[in-house]
C-alpha cells in the first residue's frame, strides 16, 4: 500500500482520494479552501453523491484518510502525488491551467523523495509534457519527478460504483517503472488498466467525452426528424442499440448534454485541433446542435401556450441530470431564464438540487418541496431532469392541474400511459398525445 497526496478536492479529486483510500492507501487530501477542509476532517461530503459521506467517514475513522491545506503536510511522505485542480473554460473555450501549473511548481519546491504526480485532471494535449518540464525546471532537491497522465471517466451520481466498475484505467507515460506502480496502486479496483503514451492519455479522455457528447446530439437530431415524419426516436434508438457496434448506451434524446464535462470538454477539443491547424467541423455541429436543442422544448410551449405572461408554469428537475446536486452547464438554467423574461410564475421542484439552484435563481422563481405544490394551480409543467421520483409518479398526478399539459425533456413516459389518462403530452422525437374534446369533457 502506498502513501498518496491528492492536490483538490473538487469532484474528480474528492471521488479519487476517498477511493483510494477504501482500497488500502493511506491518502491526504489538500485543499486551500480552510472551510471546506474542516468540514471534510468530520466526514461531510461538500458535493452529493451517493455513498460518499459514508466512505468518508469510515476511512477518517480507520485512519487512512486526512485532509488539510498545507501542502507540505500533504507532500511529505508522498510517494505519489495526484493533481486534481480544476481546469476551468476561459472565455475563448480554452482550458485554463494556471492552477495546475501552480500545483506543479509547489510540487518541485516542495517534494524531497522519488515521486510520481499523476494527472487526474482533464488537460489540452501536451500539458503533461508541460507540467514535467515545470518541474523539472523548478525543482529543489535532488530526486526524480515522473509524470503520468491518468484520465477520469466516472459519472456523477455513480462515481463511488463508477471507481469500482470502471471500463478502464488510462496510464499514460514514457516511465515503465511509474507506469508499473500506477498499475498496482489501482489494482485492487480490479477494473482493465490500459496503457499508453502520455499524449495519447490525454487524447484518449477528450475524444471519449467528444464521442459520447456526438452520440447525444446524433440522436437529438434524428429525434427532430422523427418529430416532422411523426415516427418514434425511442423505438429508434432501440432498434439501432441492438446492433453492437453501435451499441445502446447514450441514445436517449433530450434536451441537450449538460454538466461539468461534455460542454468544457467538446469546446476545448475544437481549440486542440485549432491549435494545430484542424477544422473539428463534426464536434462543432455537435455543439451547435446541442445549444438548438435546450430551446426546442421551450419553442413547443410557447407555441402551445401563446400568451403565456402571467401564467403559472411548474418546473420539475433543475440538475443537469439525476442524481447529482450539481447545475453546472444544467438545460434548466437557459430555460428558467427565459420564462422569468416572459415574466411567467415560474415555480421549480427538485429533490436535491434546490439549496444550488437558489444561488442561481435567488427569488425570481419559487420553490415547491413537492412536485404536487409545483403542479398545484400551474397551466403547464415541463419536465427537464429524469429523477426516479418524477419518472415513476403516478401520471394522475399531473391532474391536479386544471388542464393537464406536460411537456417532457426526457421522455419519462410512454405515450400509451399518457392517452389513457387524458394527459395532454408533448415530449422529444414521439407523436404528441393531443386530447380530444370528447376526452377533455370526460
Ligand atoms: C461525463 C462522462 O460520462 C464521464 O465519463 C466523464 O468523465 C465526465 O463527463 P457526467 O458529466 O457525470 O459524465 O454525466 P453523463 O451521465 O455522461 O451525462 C452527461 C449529460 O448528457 C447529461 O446532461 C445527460 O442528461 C446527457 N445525456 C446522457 C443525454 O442527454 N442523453 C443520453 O443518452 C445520455
Amino acid at each position: 500500500m502506498r502513501t498518496i497526496a491528492v492536490v483538490g478536492t473538487g469532484y474528480v479529486g474528492l471521488v479519487t482520494g476517498v477511493s483510494l483510500s477504501e482500497i488500502g492507501h493511506t491518502v491526504t487530501c489538500i485543499d486551500i479552501d480552510e472551510e471546506k477542509v474542516l468540514k471534510m476532517q468530520q466526514g461531510f461530503s461538500p458535493i452529493y453523491e451517493p455513498g460518499l459521506s459514508d466512505m468518508m467517514t469510515k476511512n477518517i475513522n480507520e485512519n487512512r484518510l486526512f485532509f488539510t491545506t498545507q501542502h507540505e503536510e500533504g507532500f511529505e511522505n508522498a510517494e505519489v502525488i495526484y493533481i486534481a485542480v480544476g481546469t476551468p473554460e476561459k472565455e475563448d473555450g480554452s482550458a485554463n491551467l494556471a492552477f495546475v501549473e501552480q500545483v506543479a511548481k509547489d510540487i518541485a519546491t516542495n517534494v524531497s523523495r522519488d515521486t510520481i504526480v499523476v494527472t487526474k485532471s482533464t488537460v489540452p494535449v501536451g500539458t503533461n509534457d508541460r507540467i514535467q518540464s515545470i518541474i523539472d525546471h523548478h525543482l529543489v532537491a535532488n530526486v526524480k519527478v515522473e509524470v503520468v497522465s491518468n484520465p477520469e471517466f466516472l459519472k456523477e451520481g455513480s462515481a463511488i460504483y463508477d471507481s469500482f466498475n470502471g471500463d478502464r484505467i488510462v496510464v499514460g507515460t514514457a516511465s515503465e517503472e511509474a507506469a508499473n506502480v500506477i498499475e498496482e496502486i489501482n489494482q485492487p479496483f480490479g477494473v482493465p488498466v490500459f496503457r499508453t503514451d502520455v499524449k495519447s492519455a490525454e487524447m484518449i479522455k477528450y475524444a471519449s467525452n467528444a464521442f459520447l457528447a456526438t452520440k447525444i446530439s446524433f440522436i437529438n437530431e434524428i429525434s427532430n426528424i422523427c418529430e416532422r415524419l411523426n415516427a418514434n426516436v425511442e423505438d429508434v434508438a432501440n432498434g439501432m442499440g441492438m446492433d453492437k457496434r453501435i451499441g445502446d448506451k447514450f441514445l436517449n434524446a433530450g434536451i441537450g448534454y449538460g454538466g461539468s464535462c461534455f460542454p468544457k470538454d467538446t469546446k476545448a477539443l475544437v481549440q486542440i485541433a485549432g491549435n494545430v491547424e484542424y477544422d473539428f467541423n463534426l464536434l462543432k455541429g455537435v455543439i451547435r446542435v446541442n445549444q438548438y436543442q435546450q430551446r426546442l422544448l421551450l419553442n413547443k410551449l410557447y407555441k402551445r401556450v401563446p400568451n403565456i405572461k402571467g401564467k403559472r408554469i411548474a418546473v420539475l428537475g433543475l440538475s443537469f441530470k439525476p442524481n447529482t446536486d450539481d447545475m453546472r452547464e444544467a438545460a434548466s438554467i437557459p430555460i428558467i431564464k427565459s420564462l422569468v423574461d416572459k415574466n411567467v410564475e415560474v415555480v421549480t421542484y427538485d429533490p436535491i438540487a434546490i439549496e444550488k439552484a437558489k444561488k442561481i435563481f435567488n427569488s425570481t422563481v419559487q420553490y415547491a418541496s413537492s412536485i404536487e405544490d409545483a403542479l398545484k394551480g400551474s397551466s403547464a409543467a415541463i419536465i427537464l431532469t429524469e429523477w426516479n421520483e418524477i419518472k415513476y409518479l403516478p401520471p394522475s398526478t399531473f391532474k391536479i392541474m386544471e388542464y393537464p399539459l406536460l411537456f417532457d425533456g426526457r421522455n419519462c413516459f410512454s405515450l400509451k400511459t399518457m392517452e389513457d389518462e387524458y394527459i395532454e403530452y408533448h415530449s422529444i422525437g414521439r407523436p404528441t398525445v393531443s386530447l380530444s374534446k370528447e376526452k377533455i369533457h370526460n
